[in-house]
């Protein structure tokens, strides 16, 4: 069911801060920050050879992120991302298996374009998993 490993997503507390990090310390290219207003979070992405990491920043005062960052001041591993080629036929494959999918169980267009649905870090050995459709 699962395919590449599409990204890993890193909240960061200062994105700036971030950027010089990963584009200064460790000579990745950087996409240009990329406001998200649906998804409360201000995301860049790093490129990289195999897949993409994505720094993601609160934006707005209702961001999903916030409470990982109270927790985590200086930012972490925040989610992890697969691909997958049908996200209705791996949904309802993980459901069947008594897992949990988090928000309405519909899939929601992620930061790509395209469909998105995250499952429950509880199940997924402490990690939260987002499933992204390409
Ligand atoms: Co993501």
């Amino acid at each position: 069911m699962l395919g590449r490993l599409n990204h890993v997503a890193i909240a960061v507390p200062d994105m700036k801060a971030a950027m010089a990090v990963y584009q200064d310390m460790l000579g990745a290219r950087l996409s240009e920050p990329q406001a998200e207003p649906d998804h409360g979070v201000t995301v860049v992405f790093v490129e990289l050879p195999n897949t993409k990491i994505e720094l993601l920043e609160p934006l707005g005062d209702n961001s999903p992120i916030l409470a990982f960052l109270q927790k985590n001041a200086a930012g972490g591993i925040h989610h992890i991302c697969y691909e997958v080629e049908d996200i209705i036929a791996a949904r309802d494959h993980l459901i069947e298996k008594g897992a949990r999918i988090l928000g309405d169980g519909e899939p929601k267009t992620g930061a790509h374009g395209k469909p998105v649905l995250f499952l429950h870090p509880k199940d997924f050995c402490g990690t939260l998993v987002e499933l992204e459709q390409v």
